[in-house]
């Protein structure tokens, strides 16, 4: 049976969980990044979504504080969304549709929602809408245009202003990225 749990990293952290998670993102991705992006991208109260069959750990998303902009608009608390990854031999039985459709309920504190995907397909059918305008990295030192970035989705939130999705759209730039 499915069940799903919510931890912050530190809470993911002090239960013995972490490793256990990036094992399951590096199963899920074949991308060494997981082996790093755990500690340099989540804060201590990122949020945790971890899906269980009984005892089986099968599917994983979190979700960390960031700042999308749409022109004209200001700086949006963001519900960024990273690591949404499903075991390999458990695809495909709605335990990623289940672990997003959880989280989309629980970032009702934040403003908008935001991911980036090489699977748009997915994410449009739990809500999310492709962003279609000009995408940038804001930095010190001005706009970081990211003209070859595909992927980028958003979700609105119940606070989420009208916005449009062709005007252009800026989230931070973090160190060694900027939207994946
Ligand atoms: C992308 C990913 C997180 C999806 O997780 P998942 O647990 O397979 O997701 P679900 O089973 O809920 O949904 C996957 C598909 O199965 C369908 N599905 C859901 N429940 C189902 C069920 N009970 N039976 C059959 N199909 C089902 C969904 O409609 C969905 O179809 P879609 O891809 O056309 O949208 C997972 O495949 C994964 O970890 N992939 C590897 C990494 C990757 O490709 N990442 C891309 C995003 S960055």
């Amino acid at each position: 049976m499915m069940s799903i749990q919510v931890f912050t990293s530190a809470e993911l952290a002090a239960a013995g969980l972490r490793q256990a998670v990036i094992d399951l993102c590096l199963a899920a991705h074949e991308d060494n990044a997981f082996r790093y992006m755990f500690t340099k991208y989540f804060s201590s109260g990122a949020r945790h979504f971890l899906a269980y069959d009984g005892e089986t750990l099968v599917s994983h998303a979190v979700v960390s504080t960031r700042g999308v902009q749409p022109q004209g608009l200001p700086i949006l608390r963001t519900a960024f969304v990273d690591a949404v990854s499903t075991l390999p031999s458990r695809q495909n039985q709605g335990y990623g549709s289940a672990t997003m459709q959880r989280l989309a309920a629980t970032i009702g504190d934040y403003e908008i929602g935001c991911l980036q995907t090489d699977r748009t397909s997915f994410y449009a059918h739990l809500g999310w809408e492709e962003w279609r305008g000009p995408l940038a990295g804001r930095s010190d030192d001005g706009p970081n245009p990211t003209p070859d970035q595909r992927g980028v989705m958003v979700l609105r939130l119940p606070t989420t202003p009208p916005f449009d999705l062709d005007a252009a759209l800026t989230i931070e730039c973090q160190p060694e990225r900027i939207w994946e």
